[in-house]
């Protein structure tokens, strides 16, 4: 890791991307869209309003203003050169009240994303969910309710029947850890409860939910389908810390995995937080859904957890937090420097390490990187972004990806988060992750010189491929 931050920009970043392996960028709905006037309320909106939720009271207009700006984004995605681009179709712009009447003006700008990716060469990669569920289900009870799971799938056959046709592949729910434990345990994401029962429901019913949309997208032809999970290796960093870990690995990756491969919630984690649930919510008729064979698995990855007895740890990054995970012994981390702006380790190795876990949890299943990138402090000058440190983990991530491909794990390809600087949740916009400034005051777009590396590394590809 010597050479974090130690690159300029006059040396470039060396990598050599194989013609097979699918390079493109990600964003979500909620982060870029804005125009919410033109849809219904999710419960990100309604957190948003909350004081203090998000660090800098920011709301979700206009963010990057994508819908209006949509043919100008298309053309820089096509100036980059990438291959691939992973959206999120936000559930109230489509159903405003998240079931009953579908808003056409809503369904039909994805129908416009879709058309103006493939008149770009850009393959579409949706996601159905991307935690920004409309508020009309949360008062409903929301992911806790089983019935969300059901709504979800109907909302999913509606956008199926549109786009399946174009888009070439689908993930159903982004990062379900986060939608049930940082919304429903921890608080800090939206809808802020802090219930731990709740939360276990509502980590069940999201993969419910992605068994039931799974099948009702296959009925409307749609192809290509899996689900983007955000593992993470679990460390113990020190001795006592290693029931901690295990702990964690059970919340933060087994449970996923355990369900998708048809093994069920795993005993263990039902023994462990038999006082918070009696999780009588598990119906024996669902694994056959939830299990039901993916095309594909996602994994978004930025860092390890360094778990630490309390007291050996430090702060911990942003989502490093045991509240975030129910019945976990007392625990803190212990991130280990250089980190990002997010206290996140920069350490491409744990990229290697989780997607062999996936790898040899799902035999068979070809996974994609459908998220990785850093936030760091980008200096500006005019309309130049130098960015050193995110090109350099952009690369070394890469690398980590050949490499694992190297060991016969089947990763097929890789999207860099994020296309644009945007919205980072509770954090709002003291992070930018964007390869592409938004300026916070014209909200013009400026790729950034990490940006131009990548385009450079994707053109040097296309040079080198047979005609
Ligand atoms: C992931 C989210 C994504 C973004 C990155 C930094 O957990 O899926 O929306 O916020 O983290």
């Amino acid at each position: 890791m010597s050479s974090v931050g130690s690159g300029t920009e006059a040396e470039p970043y060396e990598l050599d991307l194989p013609a097979d392996l699918e390079i493109g960028t990600a964003t979500s709905a909620w982060q870029i869209e804005g125009a919410v006037a033109e849809r219904g309320r999710s419960i990100w909106d309604d957190f948003a309003l909350r004081p203090g939720a998000i660090k800098d009271g920011t709301t979700g207009e206009p963010a990057c203003d994508h819908v209006h700006r949509v043919d100008e984004d298309l053309n820089v995605m096509k100036w980059l050169g990438i291959d691939a681009y992973r959206f999120s179709i936000s559930w109230p712009r489509v159903l405003p009240d998240g079931t009953g009447d579908v808003s056409t003006d809503g369904l039909s700008f994805y129908d416009k994303l879709v058309d103006g990716l493939l008149e770009r060469g850009i393959k579409p990669v949706a996601t159905l969910f991307h935690w920004d569920l409309p508020s009309s289900l949360e008062a409903a009870g929301g992911w806790p309710a089983r019935d969300t799971a059901e709504r979800f799938a109907d909302y999913a056959e509606i956008v199926g029947a549109k786009l399946a046709d174009r888009v070439d592949r689908w993930a159903t729910i982004n990062e379900p850890w986060c939608a049930a434990f940082l919304g429903y345990a921890a608080g800090w994401h939206a809808p802020g409860r802090q219930d731990d029962a709740a939360s276990l429901a509502a980590a069940y019913h999201l993969m419910l939910a992605h068994g039931l949309a799974t099948q009702r997208l296959r009925s409307v032809g749609a192809r290509n389908i899996g689900i983007a999970l955000n593992l993470i290796p679990q460390v113990p960093e020190t001795p006592g810390a290693a029931a901690a870990a295990h702990h964690l690995d059970l919340l933060q990756n087994q449970f996923w995995l355990d369900l998708l491969a048809g093994r069920g919630v795993p005993s263990e984690l039902m023994a462990a937080t038999r006082d918070i649930t009696d999780w009588s919510f598990v119906r024996t008729d669902d694994l056959p859904i939830i299990s039901a064979p993916i095309d594909w698995l996602g994994e978004n990855y930025y860092s390890i957890a360094r778990v630490a007895e309390v007291g050996a740890g430090g702060e911990g990054g942003n989502g490093q937090d045991a509240n975030a995970y129910p019945g976990a012994p007392a625990c803190s981390f212990a991130p280990r420097p250089p980190v990002t702006d997010m206290g996140w380790e920069i350490i491409p190795s744990g990229l290697v390490d989780i997607l062999k876990v996936a790898a040899a949890a799902l035999p068979g299943v070809p996974l994609w990187v459908t998220e990785n990138g850093a936030a760091v402090p980008d200096v500006v000058e005019g309309s130049h972004v130098i960015d050193p440190i995110r090109t350099e983990y952009l690369r070394s991530h890469l690398a980590a990806v050949l490499e694992a491909r190297e060991l016969g794990v089947p990763v097929r390809g890789y999207y860099a988060w994020s296309f644009l600087d945007n919205i980072e949740w509770a954090e709002g916009w003291t992070k930018r992750f964007g390869i592409v400034r938004v300026d916070p005051d014209t909200l013009d777009r400026y790729p950034k010189n990490s940006a131009f590396w990548l385009r450079d590394a994707l053109a040097r590809r296309k040079q080198n491929l047979p005609d």
